[in-house]
């Protein structure tokens, strides 16, 4: 049996190296020559932990990486995992899939094969059948459910767990009509995943199961930011507590109740605005949807009027942002809240300087000299007037006095918790906490 796996990003990547460490034969492919090169040599084009030694591992067995899309021509199942950006409006930008998939379709024409292709991408509900199922049937001539099988198989990965996740996921979802591909499909995942559960239905709840886990998700995370801003009113009010004890209730669930500066990254900002997009063109008006999102985008406003109540005019001064990753364990900047907080203050002319243990080179890609880069936290923090702590990282909880001595003002913004419990001699703002009187 052999897989391709088409568009190497987060989610094809981290398949490839999984089921090549396994010692499944794989092919690899990506439009991107200079990343293919990378790959090949064992090397992650992005910081994911464990990725780069399962791909090694996938390399010393069958794996191939390859631009060439002619090497699905003798494979059984065709994975693709091209991106899905959004447009300007908010709607899904579906060009990167249409070329993918034409490409596959006309090279399906020449595959003796009859294979299954599983479309892991995020798309709005309606586009199997309206957009994907079209292009391959007239590109190879062939006819789906006959001559090949075309399955919705949305991903659930989180980044900074990829790994773990496409290991052991929480469930499978199989999209399509009920034909001998299906039950082909369900097999397999079956093999790979004893015991996980797998959900089979036809294409557009398939893709309306990832809209509803993502979106539910970020009302989880909008929630629990209203919710810690009554709690900033309310004096000794603390919502880790309350987060912890909700969480308890397995009505709600501990996860994804972690207040702070909203969310951010590439799938939960757009893939929210994409259902608001697709609930209007339908004619429901997405009121939930709308709050959510208005929700995540005060978090930010919050922030920054924190820094102006404290600072007054902002121009000259000296602001430190700790973590510009959208979270933890991640080198991705994409949709960063921390990345929006600085675009904000460089218009208002403060000076930043900024740290983060793995996004540092990204950050820099964007904001090239405009901003300062800082190896270690206590030279970002030296002689700043203001360090606001934006990603959860691990190092951040051990920051002490000895770190904020040097700053010329000591006023810090904790969006994340992380030094609640530390004695600390600073002026200390944290997002969901009441301060005593
Ligand atoms: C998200 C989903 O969690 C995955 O299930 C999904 O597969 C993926 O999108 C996708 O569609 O590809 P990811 O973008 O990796 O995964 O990031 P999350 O872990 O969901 O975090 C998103 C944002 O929410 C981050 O900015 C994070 O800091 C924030 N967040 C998360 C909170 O502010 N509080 C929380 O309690 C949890």
């Amino acid at each position: 049996m052999k897989i391709g796996i088409i568009g190497l990003g987060f989610v094809g990547l981290t398949l490839t190296s999984v089921l090549a460490s396994k010692g499944y034969d794989i092919v690899g492919i990506d439009i991107d020559n200079e990343k293919c090169n990378k790959i090949n040599n064992g090397i992650s084009p992005f910081f994911e932990p464990e990725l780069e030694n399962i791909l090694q591992k996938g390399l010393k067995k069958k794996l191939k990486i390859e631009s060439n899309f002619s090497l699905i021509n003798d494979c059984d199942f065709i994975f693709v995992t091209v991106g899905t950006p959004q447009n300007t409006n908010g709607s899904i930008d579906l060009s990167i899939i249409k070329k993918a998939i034409s490409t596959i379709g006309e090279n399906l024409l020449k595959n003796k094969k009859k294979p299954i292709i599983l479309i892991k991408s995020t798309v709005i509900p309606g586009t199997m059948e309206r957009v994907i199922l079209p292009i391959l049937e007239k590109k190879s001539n062939k006819k789906a459910g006959k001559d090949f099988g075309l399955i919705s198989n949305p991903e659930f990965l989180q980044e900074s767990s990829a790994i773990r996740d496409t290991k052991f996921p929480h469930a499978v979802v199989l999209g399509g009509n009920q034909t001998v591909f299906m039950k082909k499909a369900k097999k397999i995942f079956t093999k790979l995943h004893p015991n996980v559960p797998i959900i089979i239905t036809n294409h557009q709840t398939a893709e309306m199961i990832k809209y509803a886990n993502n979106s539910f998700l970020a009302t989880k995370i909008s929630f629990i930011n209203q919710l810690s801003n009554i709690c900033q009113k309310i004096p000794g009010a603390n919502i880790d507590d309350i987060a912890k004890t909700i969480g308890l209730d397995p009505r709600i669930g501990k996860l994804f109740l972690n207040a702070g500066p909203g969310y951010g990254g590439s799938c939960l900002p757009k893939d929210i605005k994409a259902l608001i997009n697709f609930a209007n063109i339908s004619g429901i008006n997405p009121t939930l949807l709308n709050a959510v999102e208005e929700i995540n985008a005060k978090q930010l406003k919050q922030i920054i009027s924190i820094i102006k109540e404290r600072l007054e005019d902002l121009a000259s001064k000296r602001i430190t942002i700790l973590g510009t990753a959208f979270k933890p364990d991640t080198d991705d900047i994409r949709d960063s809240i921390a990345i929006k907080l600085i675009k904000k203050l460089l218009k208002k002319k403060a000076k930043i300087t900024i740290h983060d243990p793995k996004a540092m080179k990204n950050t820099k890609k964007i904001f090239g000299d405009k901003i300062n880069y800082a190896k270690t936290v206590e030279n970002a923090l030296s002689k700043s007037q203001c360090a606001i702590i934006m990603t959860q990282w691990k190092q951040y909880e051990k920051l002490n006095n000895n770190e904020f001595k040097y700053m010329t003002k000591k006023f810090v913004i904790d969006c994340r918790r992380v030094l609640v419990k530390k004695q600390l001699d600073v002026d200390y703002f944290a997002i969901g906490l009441g301060k005593k009187n």
